[in-house]
């Protein structure tokens, strides 16, 4: 009874917030309506620009406040004022790890968690919208910027992008889902055209963008510089009109990257809400010119500034007063996460962790633990509220009971020299263990530049190999913000990749170094061995601004599988100081439909002595297909965590998209009939249990059968036949219907290898081209299921 008043009395207070919420969308969009009634031509097309770097633009008259749109991602980069550019002077926050590090954790709760902290931070520093998260694909090692993406996959990439969306929109805090799209290389960013296909466009480059958005909905979207099939990202319709809004259902606003407009016109006809930033009051005269000139038209621009307006009023309403920075806090938590997200590479003999039991001496080796690498270079640069260094830590933390001794090791400020490692040597010949902090400089991962190489500087290289004749517990502490050779990873028996791992990083390595925190992060991107292995090896970054995706939709594992290439490390790899073991997979049913879909369970079972964390990852494979498909494909996650001897049931929905391909012909996704393998495991190269099922689609799609579709199809459709016969010459006819087997094995050798508009040729006009186009009209709306 009383549980019964409980659930109708919720009922009662979620229907009364429903109704209340609707009835403040109502009256916001009245409000909305009748200042577009009031707006100038010039008022109208001001709100579709910013006001300066960092705000939109007020239209003080009408009260329209502006709000204050900041960098981004991973901690907030507010300049003192919306009008000075905020590089080196900018507010500090507390600046966690990159991207490419939060995505080695494959962990969505803690990244939501990281987003809703940086939504508390965007509060406390009057940040309306925080520029990201950035869900590009890392097509190739040496993009630039892959250490502010997440992963080589979409589905990894995509389900973190809307996780760290949700997190911070948690918080009354916009975010700006970029660099939409197909953005993913640096080199002559401003122009550069992805010469991409269509399908390989959906099922890897937007898929990402198309998962964020329909779980997350972000308040804004902000279009890339480059070109993707030809066409600006700002002003391509395709990508804003077609796929963003009227597919995905996109209901905020789009802005531009910074100063990534050509033609302003035809980027709001596009679909293009906000130029940013400010550019100059000839942008505005020119499209106020256009609307004059009736070339745009203003229900086009009402209909932006409508949607303007309703991200302006929604973030002022979410403003919330008196918050100050939790500097302590946030920072905690940095280091918390920046252990998450470590990734043990390599652990011989359990080299790791230290424990004053197994070691009494340890050698601190490199720079980096005193001055350490942290973040990447460019605009997603924080500020940190505090910066912690490996030494300190662990000295404070760990110098009463192990001795500590440091030598520099390598000089950051010249990679050439060598000058250091003999004292290095003698330190790390003297201890236990050596822990060698190395890595990428800073100026080696930038935005604006790609790299040319993924060597570590050969001062580090020389370094290691020379650490490791004189210990044999030499353990590689790396940070980098995407995948780097190991030449020297056979002489060393541990490496523990950190990623750039924000201002609290040393802090976390220190923890799994010294086992508070057992290892759980598995690599979002594949390690090559060597540069020459990678998918895009001849197509990046491209020439006379045309970058051709040759490897199609082959990108990071989906290559190496399909090449049988050996990669240092593959995807989804990640050693713990515990063993996971995977049994008992379980399919609700052998044979379903792409409409029921199907449940997968299995049984995942710590065997070792610590509790740990692991990240349970499903592939599916579709045995027979139309079209090419790559081997495997990563669809669903998961991680757990288990204490000794704990087990648990870990259960996956499959849906009719986790089969799908994206048909371009059709421009639509089909689930085809057939036996798919569905694949569970440790990495995409560890797979420890796998069971095949078949899967009858009950899609209806169109044949989409035209002049060039050959006769041989229209031949082996039914449907199609019929309708073939009626027009065919008898002489055709008596072949393909009567004729023995030579004559038509030997006709259908050639003739039918031609399309039909061919056919007028072929017969000498027996069949004429407006009967090749009745044809044609009659198979348009025939449909199959494939
Ligand atoms: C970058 C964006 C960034 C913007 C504002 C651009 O150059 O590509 O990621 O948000 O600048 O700093």
């Amino acid at each position: 009874m009383k549980q019964g008043f409980f659930y109708i009395t919720i009922f009662l207070i979620s229907s009364f917030m429903n109704a209340q919420i609707s009835a403040n969308d109502v009256a916001l969009q009245n409000k909305i309506e009748k200042l577009i009634e009031q707006l100038t031509i010039e008022e109208k097309v001001a709100l579709c620009s910013g006001r300066d770097d960092w705000s939109t633009m007020p239209i003080e008259r009408l009260d329209i406040p502006w709000i204050w749109l900041s960098d981004g991602p991973h901690g907030i980069r507010r300049a003192p004022a919306t009008n000075k550019p905020g590089y080196g002077d900018q507010l500090p926050a507390t600046c966690f790890p990159t991207a490419s590090a939060l995505a080695a954790s494959w962990d969505i709760d803690l990244v939501y968690k990281v987003g809703q902290t940086l939504g508390e931070e965007c509060q406390a520093l009057d940040v309306n919208v925080l520029l990201g998260p950035g869900v590009n694909i890392k097509r190739s090692v040496l993009g630039g910027r892959n250490f502010e993406y997440f992963s080589e996959d979409p589905i990894l990439s995509g389900e973190m992008g809307a996780a760290f969306i949700n997190g911070v929109q948690s918080q009354g805090v916009g975010t700006s889902l970029k660099h939409f799209a197909a953005n993913n290389v640096e080199t002559m960013r401003m122009y550069n055209n992805s010469n991409v296909d269509t399908r390989t466009l959906n099922e890897i480059y937007l898929k990402p963008f198309e998962i964020a958005v329909k779980k997350a909905q972000p308040w804004t979207v902000m279009a890339s510089y480059n070109r993707v099939q030809g066409e600006y990202g700002t002003q391509n319709s395709y990508l804003l009109t077609e796929k963003l809004k009227n597919e995905w259902g996109f209901k905020g606003i789009v802005i531009s990257d910074w100063f990534a407009i050509v033609d302003r016109v035809k980027a709001m006809k596009a679909g293009m809400h906000i130029e940013m930033p400010k550019v100059s009051a000839v942008n505005n005269a020119i499209v106020v010119d256009a609307i004059k000139n009736g070339i745009l038209d203003i229900a086009v621009v009402d209909g932006l500034v409508k949607e303007i307006l309703t991200i302006v009023f929604k973030a002022k309403s979410l403003e919330k007063e008196g918050i100050q920075l939790n500097i302590e806090k946030d920072h905690a938590f940095a280091r918390k996460v920046a252990a998450e997200v470590a990734t043990l590479l390599k652990n011989d003999n359990e080299v790791l962790p230290i424990t004053k039991e197994k070691y009494k001496k340890v050698a601190i080796i490199g720079e980096f633990a005193v001055n350490p690498r942290y973040q990447g270079n460019g605009s997603s640069q924080v500020k940190p509220t505090q910066l912690d260094k490996a030494l300190d830590i662990i000295k404070n933390e760990y110098g009463k009971d192990i001795k500590i001794t440091y030598a520099q090791g390598y000089n950051l400020a010249d990679d050439n020299d060598i000058s250091l490692i003999e004292e290095a040597k003698k330190i790390a010949a003297n201890a236990d263990v050596a822990l060698i902090f190395s890595g990428l400089p800073l100026q080696y991962e930038s935005e604006g530049i790609d790299r040319t190489h993924i060597n570590m500087p050969a001062s580090h290289n020389k370094l290691i190999n020379e650490i490791s004749t004189v210990q044999k517990n030499t353990v590689v502490v790396l940070t980098n913000g995407s995948a780097v050779t190991m030449p020297w990873l056979k002489n060393v028996s541990g490496v523990l990749e950190t990623w750039l791992g924000g201002q609290a990083g040393a802090g976390g390595i220190t923890d799994v170094l010294f086992g508070k925190v057992n290892p759980s992060g598995k690599l979002a991107e594949t390690f090559p061995m060597r540069l020459e292995d990678t998918p895009a090896f001849f197509n990046f970054p491209g020439e006379q601004g045309d970058v051709l995706y040759g490897e199609r939709f082959f990108v990071g594992y989906r290559y190496y599988d399909e090449r049988k290439i050996e990669p240092l490390f593959p995807f989804g790899y990640g050693l713990s100081y515990t063993n996971f073991e995977y049994s008992n997979l379980k399919v609700s049913s052998k044979n379903t439909t792409d409409k029921e879909g199907l449940t997968v369970s299995l049984t995942v079972k710590n065997i070792g002595k610590v509790k740990g964390k692991e990240v349970v990852q499903l592939y599916v494979s579709d045995q027979e297909s139309t079209l090419q498909r790559p081997e495997k494909e990563l669809k669903k996650f998961v991680k757990i965590e288990l204490n000794p001897g704990e087990e648990k049931t870990v259960s996956f929905k499959l849906e009719s998209n986790d089969f799908s391909y994206f048909d371009s012909k059709r421009n639509r996704w089909i689930a085809e009939s057939g036996d798919y393998v569905i694949s569970v495991g440790a990495s995409s190269r560890d797979i420890r249990v796998s069971e095949k099922i078949n899967l009858q689609s009950t899609q209806l799609v169109p044949l989409a059968f035209d002049e060039y579709t050959f006769f041989l199809e229209y031949w082996n459709n039914k449907q199609t036949r019929k309708i073939l016969l009626e027009y065919m010459p008898n002489w055709i006819r008596g072949i393909v219907t009567e004729g023995d087997e030579a004559e038509i094995r030997e006709y259908q050798g050639f003739m039918v290898e031609h399309p039909l508009i061919k056919y007028p040729y072929i017969t000498s006009g027996e069949i004429t081209h407006e009967q090749v186009l009745e044809i044609v009209e009659k198979c348009k709306n025939l449909t199959y299921t494939p």
